[in-house]
């Protein structure tokens, strides 16, 4: 089996600890760090913006994704890239159609970063079969976005299956990462349902042993 990449989240960090936080998930072994942006509109809650981002910038050398849950995504991407973000991710649900998605993903992606979409629960993932292509990454969120702690949606996993059979009928490169209630029981079911990144904010944020939650969720011994 291939090892999964484990991208805990900020949330449920409190912003205070933030910088601290990220170090402490390098040493623990976590290979990227996935940041939770949430702007009071698209979901209810406010969380950090890029000013933040920056100072968590200069905590690590991991790559840092970006998850903008946010009502106008591509007017903000710009200043998260410039303050340190490697991926920009998108919500399909952001656009009000999937022109102006591609559209957004095209310019984004000329500020020299990755560019990922992601699809809430309720979307069906079929809505992206024509975007696939256009995409380094698709983001299966497996909660309701907006808050961390919430129980995983199995569903999730037909979803995962079905976009890693269409990258590999179609010949294409996409990276699938999960988002939402993940912990060390669902990080390997989900890497054999396809998925390549998992993102974990509670389990690994109340793990009081943190390198081995990380090592559980890579499916290893501890
Ligand atoms: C949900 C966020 C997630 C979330 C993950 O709004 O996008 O990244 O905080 O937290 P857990 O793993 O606790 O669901
Ligand atoms: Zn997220």
């Amino acid at each position: 089996m291939k090892k999964i990449l484990i991208a805990p989240s900020t949330d449920p960090c409190p912003v205070k600890d933030l910088t601290k936080y990220v170090k402490t998930l390098e040493e623990a072994g976590a290979d990227l760090i996935h940041c939770d942006i949430m702007d009071g509109k698209f979901v209810e809650r406010r969380t950090f913006d890029y000013m933040i981002l920056a100072f968590i910038r200069k905590s690590t050398r991991l790559k840092l994704d970006v998850h903008l849950m946010v009502q106008n995504p591509t007017m903000v991407a710009k200043h998260y890239v410039r303050y340190g973000a490697d991926r920009i991710i998108i919500h399909y649900e952001a656009f009000p159609d999937k022109i102006q998605l591609v559209g957004a993903v095209q310019s984004i992606k000329k500020l020299g970063v990755s560019v990922g979409v992601a699809i809430n629960p309720k979307t069906p993932v079929k809505v992206l079969d024509t975007i696939l292509k256009y995409v380094d990454l698709v983001l299966v969120m497996s909660v309701e976005p907006g808050k961390s702690g919430q129980a995983f949606i199995k569903d999730s996993l037909i979803k995962i299956a079905y976009l890693n059979k269409k990258r590999t009928e179609e010949n294409l490169n996409f990276l699938i990462e999960v988002d939402g209630g993940i912990n060390e029981i669902y990080a390997p079911i989900v890497a054999v349902s396809g998925a390549d990144i998992v993102v974990s904010g509670s389990a690994i944020y109340n793990a009081e042993n943190k390198e081995n939650m990380i090592k559980l969720m890579h499916g290893q011994a501890i």
